[in-house]
């Protein structure tokens, strides 16, 4: 099975016929395309390959929520991933609490869940066994909203292992190293059975370093996802693997 690759362009673009460029330019098998709420509904038509995910999603299904969307809405537009507990969420105040909720709605309204964890670099400087501590405790608190819900989750729940520093928009960023990344993907497998990428500063120059490393089940590329041209290498890149 290829290596997954899901794409979040965040906040980007601002027109529609530039989002359908970027659309196109990724939608080829083994990705996933996560764009704002948007541009969902339409680049459902755009895509012939590629599946769609959304950014977020709001915990209750429906109701006096101004400004949020369910589980059930994005499931309707044939959205199949939902990204949750993105750092950039995290920082804006999203708790763990709140993340656990969303993961419980997603799963059980049938979206493929992203959730995203990863330590910040205060935690990071502290070792190895910090960073570890610290993700399989985001991972306790984060996941406890499905630990009461009997489902299979293997095939629901993908993780996306993005270390906060790593993050090509935060200042003084640089990728993880594979090994590094690997090492900390291990950790997160003991703990759960299932799906890990890395994300964190993705780009066509390092994207066979990451994936090659058996561990890593894909990744989550941000700013490399909004060059066509760069994120058509990201993809050809893999499927060379
Ligand atoms: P980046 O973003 O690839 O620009 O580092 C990754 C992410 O935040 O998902």
């Amino acid at each position: 099975m290829k290596k997954l690759i899901v794409v979040n362009w965040k906040s980007n673009p601002s027109t529609l016929s530039e989002a359908r460029t970027l659309a196109r330019a990724s939608d080829s098998k083994g990705v996933v395309i996560a764009p704002p709420y948007v541009y969902l509904q339409a680049l459902s038509r755009t895509l012939k390959k590629a599946a769609l995910a959304s950014q977020d999603v709001f915990w209750q299904d429906g109701g006096a929520y101004t400004g949020e969307i369910s589980a059930s809405q994005l499931k309707n537009l044939k959205v199949k991933y939902v990204i949750i507990g993105h750092s950039e969420r995290r920082r804006l105040g999203e708790t763990d609490e709140v993340i656990s909720k969303k993961v419980g709605a997603a799963v059980s309204r049938g979206l493929k869940v992203i959730l995203c964890v990863g330590e910040n670099w205060n935690i990071h400087r502290k070792g190895v066994a910090a960073a570890k501590r610290y993700v399989a405790n985001q991972l306790k608190k984060d996941l406890r909203g499905i630990n009461s819900l009997r489902f299979a989750i293997r095939d629901s729940l993908t993780i996306a292992y993005e270390p906060v520093w790593a993050i090509s928009t935060n200042k003084g960023s640089r990728a993880d190293t594979p090994k590094d990344a690997a090492q900390m993907i291990t950790h997160i497998k003991r703990i759960l059975d299932s799906r890990v990428l890395y994300g964190g500063s993705i780009t066509p120059k390092n994207v066979k370093s990451f994936l090659s490393q058996p561990e890593i089940d894909g990744t989550l590329v941000g700013g490399a996802s909004l060059k066509p041209e760069g994120i058509k290498k990201v993809i050809r890149l893999r499927n060379s693997l």
